[in-house]
């Protein structure tokens, strides 16, 4: 099998991660109090959240709160910052998981959504965020990196112009986490939604929000949290705030050492290879008349490979490849239904082929050869 859907869910993972999840069952993954909240050298907890903010670039881990993955990350912090009353920008490029929460709250009366060109290619130009917030604009939302095209937008100067209007800049991670630089200090993030099941070589079901010093948000659920039972509210403070309920354990454990892979190989050398294997695809695709590309060759994570054989409707490439040469893809919108006018690939979308760390040149070069084959049947039609 070639797996090449890895911006769905990364497989496989590092050994270290499989080997910290099958040791976990071997001890039990409660304490007498629980912790987990608190700076303890000693905690799964603390130290995932540590080393998160060494890979984020945060000062103080305990502003990384846990979350199910993005997608309650995000609610949370659309959710979580009192918006009612105001606009909310988004782009063009965001996910359901960003699109949903606010078309919702916008069905409610409670707020107006103003949605941001991107380009052919997914891209988002910072000038067109400026122009689209307006005076009662209190949050921008961003996918950093396009889960279709791969592109990667420019969240410094984002910041910067979200902030000059005093607003809020929520950013959704997904595809950037683990993948390329994240600098929530140097940038001026204020929320940053990840998710540890791709790039972070987690399991699924875990992720988390991190929350700028200064900004409280309504927390999505209350309840047990193991210590300071006394209190009948849900205690004040980061993390705590945010994490009622058992916590995930075997997947924060599993996020702690794909971040721990990830720190200890080197995000650089990663990319590099990566980037190696992007040139391939397109050294080998572009140029061929039977196929359109619309990945950008620059400003990309280096991760994803979006395109369509032309006169094939994405799906029947998908089927063709798995069936014919048992090599895995995603094809279809991707849960990002805004951009199909914009690649111009309504109603059908692309094809995704995503590689990660462990995907190997000839791996590359057995998917380029299948889409070959695949593309000479159109001329057939
Ligand atoms: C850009 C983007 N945002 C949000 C999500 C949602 O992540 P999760 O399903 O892990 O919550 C994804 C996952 O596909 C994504 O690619």
């Amino acid at each position: 099998m070639i797996y090449l859907n890895n911006a769905a869910t990364s497989f496989p993972k590092p050994k270290e991660v499989k080997d910290a999840v099958v040791a976990s069952f071997d001890y039990p993954l409660v304490h007498s109090s629980r912790t987990g909240f608190e700076r303890e050298e000693e905690d799964i907890a603390y130290l995932c959240r540590v080393r998160l903010a060494d890979l984020f670039n945060v000062e103080d881990p305990l502003r990384i709160v846990f979350t199910s993955g993005s997608t309650e990350a995000l609610n949370l912090a659309i959710k979580g910052l009192s918006l009612d009353g105001s606009n909310v920008v988004i782009t063009a490029i965001e996910h359901n998981s960003v699109i949903r929460p606010v078309k919702t709250l916008e069905k409610e009366g409670k707020i107006s959504v103003t949605i941001v060109e991107c380009n052919k290619n997914g891209y988002v130009y910072p000038e067109q965020i400026e122009k689209s917030i307006r005076d009662n604009t209190r949050a921008v939302i961003v996918n950093h990196c396009s889960n279709v095209t791969g592109a990667v937008l420019d969240l410094e100067k984002i910041a910067k112009i979200v902030h000059s209007r005093g607003a809020y800049l929520i950013v959704d991670a997904s595809q950037s986490a683990g993948a390329i630089q994240i600098d929530c200090k140097n940038w001026d993030i204020d929320l940053l939604a990840f998710t540890g099941h791709k790039s972070l070589f987690g399991l699924q079901g875990i992720g988390g929000l991190y929350i700028k010093e200064g900004i409280e948000l309504k927390p999505l659920k209350v309840g047990g949290t193991g210590i300071l039972s006394e209190i009948l509210l849900q205690p004040e403070g980061v993390p705590i705030h945010y994490e009622a309920g058992t916590p995930n354990r075997p997947g924060i454990i599993s996020l702690y050492a794909g971040v721990q892979f990830i720190l200890n190989t080197g995000l650089e050398k990663i990319l590099e290879h990566k980037k190696k294997l992007y040139q391939i695809l397109f050294d080998e695709l572009e140029g061929n008349e039977d196929i359109e590309i619309y990945s950008p060759r620059e400003n990309t994570s280096y991760s994803n490979f979006c395109f369509n054989v032309k006169k094939m409707v994405p799906e029947e490439v998908g089927y063709m490849l798995e069936s014919s040469f048992d090599i895995y893809v995603r094809t279809g919108l991707h849960c990002a239904p805004l951009m199909l006018p914009y690649l111009g690939v309504a109603p059908w979308g692309t094809v995704r082929a995503s590689h990660s760390y462990f995907t190997t040149e000839e791996e590359i070069y057995k998917f380029t050869d299948a889409i070959k084959k695949i593309a000479l049947v159109t001329k057939k039609i």
